[in-house]
């Protein structure tokens, strides 16, 4: 209505990065997922438009927010305090450890980082799994050479089966996607007490009406549903 600029703040774009199941990914070319139908009730129960959906690589998604190119990330992003001194995020709303992620045959098995040595270890760029890919790196288990980035973990799982890399650091619900269906196993999981929200602007006072339609969610059971249809 208003022709001014700021008369489209009902709408909310959503942006976030797919290749992340059950998450977020394309099914016979179309963005679905558990945070694509948790944003989309959201912005819709808080009163808003839900705008066009971007598909990005995920260490973009927060540079695509601060700009304004999106109005919320919904990507299984862990809140963490790096990420909070640009960005804002709503509650939490689901939480997750880290998995590392081995070929199904067998031949490596480790049980703990420390079998990690002098492994090829992976993760996708930007996430916390990279954190912990680092982490290793700095305490002397892992060479730097041998660290794999991925521009999503759906590259991750291909370069694994194929060889090219030994263990991935991915998100435990997304592992056990992945395990069920390609060559690849859960060898051990790294407790790390994520849980995930969805990023806004510092400055979009919409943050708080997100906050409330997430908390009606889950009190009223759309949020057990959404859980029953992409996680079970
Ligand atoms: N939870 C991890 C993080 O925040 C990984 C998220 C990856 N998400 C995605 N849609 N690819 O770093």
């Amino acid at each position: 209505t208003g022709g001014d600029s700021g008369s489209d703040t009902d709408v909310i774009n959503p942006g976030t990065a797919p290749g992340f199941p059950p998450f977020e990914y394309t099914e016979d070319g179309e963005l679905v997922g558990f945070d694509v139908d948790l944003a989309e009730a959201a912005i819709e129960r808080a009163g808003y438009e839900v705008g066009e959906w971007t598909e990005i690589e995920f260490d973009s998604l927060i540079p695509s927010l601060t700009q304004g190119n999106i109005d919320l990330i919904a990507a299984a992003m862990t809140i963490d305090e790096e990420r909070q001194e640009t960005i804002d995020f709503t509650d939490s709303y689901y939480e997750s450890d880290q998995a590392v992620l081995v070929r199904e045959d067998g031949e490596l098995n480790p049980e703990s980082v420390d079998d990690l040595a002098d492994q090829r270890v992976g993760a996708q760029s930007g996430t916390t799994g990279q954190d912990e890919v680092e982490a290793l790196v700095d305490d002397g288990t892992v060479n730097a050479d041998d660290v794999r980035q991925y521009d999503n973990y759906t590259l991750g799982v291909q370069d694994l089966e194929n060889g090219n890399v030994d263990a991935l650091i991915i998100d435990i619900p997304v592992a056990r996607n992945f395990a069920d269906g390609r060559a690849v196993s859960i060898a051990f999981t790294i407790e790390t007490g994520e849980v995930y929200g969805m990023g806004m602007r510092q400055d979009d006072d919409r943050l708080a009406d997100i906050n409330d339609a997430l908390a009606e969610i889950q009190e009223d059971g759309t949020y057990d549903e959404l859980v029953a249809e992409w996680f079970e």
